[in-house]
């Protein structure tokens, strides 16, 4: 067991639907082990700059069906340098905060890394990125509000696009990730999903296209925005100098898949994520992330679970070819 008292909870990097469910969660359970619970505003910038506050029950009362994080977020540059990293530690001592729950992606564990290694403070991490690209847990939280953000847009796009007989290539998030493409992708009967993990076998994509034209009004392709063809733009193109002929569209989805209401599996993940993140704070443990791998609260280590493993499952691919048909 630790001796902790006071401990802070923060969000940095990109925003995800459900971080105010953990934070929520983070602040409630921190309470309910009688720890003084602290938020920080902006992430490791707020931390640099000391906008380090209280948090009570009443600060994260009505939050968990938000989206965007209360504590607000951002990437900081200051954190990035040595000095900028002791001055967030100054401010923390100044509060006596010994520990800190950490609410982000890979960005964010390798901050807290750099962070345990100089000062060492306890730091425990939950996922959270709409990109589903960490090691050490089934499912990030964001990752599904996210998803089905995107399926709600594109069977809107697939109505427009059958009535018009058109192809629509439509990109989504997942700036080294095309977990959000693959999973999303199925969902919609996308005809093919391009992602960043797979070299683009244009032929293979023409063939298809080409093929599945007797059996569909619509067609359409869902191509993750790092993936290496360049872009919505760059595919579309490529297809119409092919397929002259064709009626193209391409809608880029962009932001709208990180914001919105928490569906009820990303509330859930991050509620139980929130209270094994302050336990494990307690138990001692640090410099982990606290993920879900088959239903089991689980502790990875930052340093693996920041290691984009390639993380694609090609039997979900090997779905999309069979049933694009
Ligand atoms: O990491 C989450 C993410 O939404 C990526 O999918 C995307 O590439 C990136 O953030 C966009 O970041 P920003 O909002 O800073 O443009």
């Amino acid at each position: 067991m630790s001796n902790i008292k006071n401990i802070a909870v923060f969000t940095s990097g990109g925003d995800a639907p459900g971080m105010n469910a953990a934070i929520r969660a983070v602040v409630r359970t921190g309470l309910y082990y009688n720890l003084n619970v602290f938020g920080i505003g902006r992430g490791y910038d707020g931390m640099v700059h000391g906008d380090i506050f209280p948090m009570d029950a009443k600060s994260v009362a009505n939050i968990i069906q938000r989206g965007g994080t209360i504590l607000k977020t951002a990437r900081s540059e200051e954190f990035r340098t040595a000095s900028g990293r002791q001055r967030a530690y100054e401010n923390l001592q100044k509060q006596g905060i010994d520990g800190l729950v950490a609410i982000g992606g890979d960005g964010t564990f390798t901050g807290a890394t750099k962070f345990i290694e100089e000062h060492n403070i306890p730091i425990i991490g939950l996922p959270g990125t709409i990109d589903n690209d960490l090691v050490g847990t089934d499912f990030t939280i964001g990752y599904d509000t996210a998803i089905n953000t995107v399926i709600e847009a594109v069977d809107k796009i697939r109505d427009t696009a059958e009535s018009h007989d058109r192809v629509f290539v439509v990109e989504v998030m997942g700036r080294d990730s095309g977990l959000i493409a693959l999973r999303s992708g199925i969902s919609v009967g996308a005809e093919c999903v391009l992602i960043p993990e797979i070299k683009v076998d244009y032929e293979a994509m023409m063939d298809r296209l080409d093929r599945t034209r007797k059996n569909k009004a619509s067609r359409v392709i869902i191509v993750a925005e790092g993936e290496d063809a360049g872009g919505a733009f760059a595919v579309a193109e490529r297809i119409k100098e092919r397929f002259p002929h064709y009626d193209m569209r391409v809608s880029i989805l962009g932001h709208i898949q990180r914001g919105g209401s928490p569906t009820c599996m990303d509330r859930v993940l991050a509620s139980r994520l929130g209270v094994a993140a302050v336990e494990a704070l307690l138990e001692g443990r640090r410099g982990e992330m606290a993920g879900l791998i088959h239903g089991q609260a689980t502790f990875t280590p930052f340093s693996k679970a920041i290691k984009h493993l390639g993380g694609i499952n090609d039997n979900l691919l090997r779905i999309v070819d069979i049933l694009s048909l």
